[in-house]
């Protein structure tokens, strides 16, 4: 088929999208232990919610465990990542007891919220933390706290159900990775029966969830679809899908690669938004560009919201790797 037959697609690719600063520090992490100290590295957990990544890296020689107890014996003397979600406090301490060389890859920004939820504590507060059950990042916060410090609360239903235990003040953080919205919603309510309620010292909510939140607010009126490039178990990404539906999209989506495009269902579009979550490669928005210049006569529109300069340094153990030879 020539360009001609094709039918027109305008794409508004949205920036801020991708790799935030935490996710890019946890990746160098890995690959400058790996540099450092030669394979293989152990993580505990995926270092970041994307299979591409962690495929890259298990090629490079990193190896994914679970829990530390998963580390063989004869490995004991390899370092171990933890990764950019957090840990409990029981993880380094149990590395401690096993005499383990850990690297804590914990974004700077969730240790941020576990500093904020332990400040709560020592001020005699109960904790609210409001996030998703299961996930990683809240069972590092509610791990940083003594048992029953804590109560999750993940909706505004929740948060009006909620009973805090008696004549103690409370406070709350939040995961990084929530809707601004949704998390709005559920702080107005938990305010409302609990006027005297503590917010955290600083937002919990990281920069990078906030901005590409925006950017797909913004493109979304008018789209006939949204993509966003994410793993289904990547909070921020899964985010992204519902921001873009309130906005006015008329479909969201969330695929990891190109190949997961549900071509017949989309057939009548004309104009469709792209972004991507804080753990998707820009190598995989690419393909996907390019999955539907194939097919369609690619417009592409840029939707820019915010420029972002933020970068974290890395463990001080790994600051001489010289990152020039990739
Ligand atoms: Fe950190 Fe936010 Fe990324 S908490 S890992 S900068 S999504």
């Amino acid at each position: 088929t020539t360009t001609g037959e094709k039918q027109e697609l305008t794409i508004r690719l949205c920036r801020p999208r991708g790799f935030c600063a935490g996710v890019d520090r946890a990746i160098q992490i890995v690959v400058l232990a790996l540099k450092k100290y030669g394979p293989p590295v152990y993580v505990r957990h995926e270092i970041v919610h994307n299979r591409y990544v962690v495929e890259g890296l298990q090629e490079r020689g990193a190896i994914f465990v679970e829990e530390l107890d998963e580390i063989p014996e004869e490995h004991r003397h390899c370092p171990v990542v933890f990764s950019a979600h957090g840990v409990p406090k029981s993880v380094p301490a149990d590395a401690q007891a096993r005499n383990l060389f850990y690297l804590d890859a914990t974004c700077p920004l969730v240790s941020k919220v576990h500093k904020q939820a332990m400040r709560h504590q020592r001020l005699g507060r109960h904790v609210i933390l409001i996030g998703h059950a299961g996930h990683p990042e809240v069972i590092g916060t509610m791990g940083q706290l003594d048992e029953g410090s804590v109560s999750l609360v993940e909706t505004v239903e929740d948060a009006l159900r909620f009973e805090p235990p008696a004549g103690q003040p409370l406070g709350f953080v939040t995961q990084t990775t929530l809707s601004v919205d949704d998390t709005a919603g559920i702080i107005e309510a938990l305010k409302q029966r609990f006027p005297d309620i503590q917010a955290p010292a600083a937002e919990s909510i990281c920069y990078a969830t906030t901005n590409r939140q925006e950017a797909v607010k913004a493109a979304a009126p008018g789209t006939d679809l949204f993509l966003i490039v994410g793993a289904p178990n990547s909070s921020n990404s899964r985010r992204l899908v519902e921001v873009a539906e309130k906005a006015g999209t008329k479909r969201g989506l969330l695929v990891q690669r190109a190949a997961e495009i549900p071509w017949d269902e989309i057939r009548d579009i004309s104009v469709m938004g792209l972004s991507a979550g804080a753990s998707a490669p820009e190598i995989i928005v690419a393909e996907i560009i390019e999955a539907f210049r194939q097919r369609y006569d690619v417009t592409l529109d840029l939707a820019i919201t915010a420029v972002e300069d933020e970068t974290f340094p890395v463990n001080r153990e790994l600051r001489d790797v010289p990152l020039t030879t990739e």
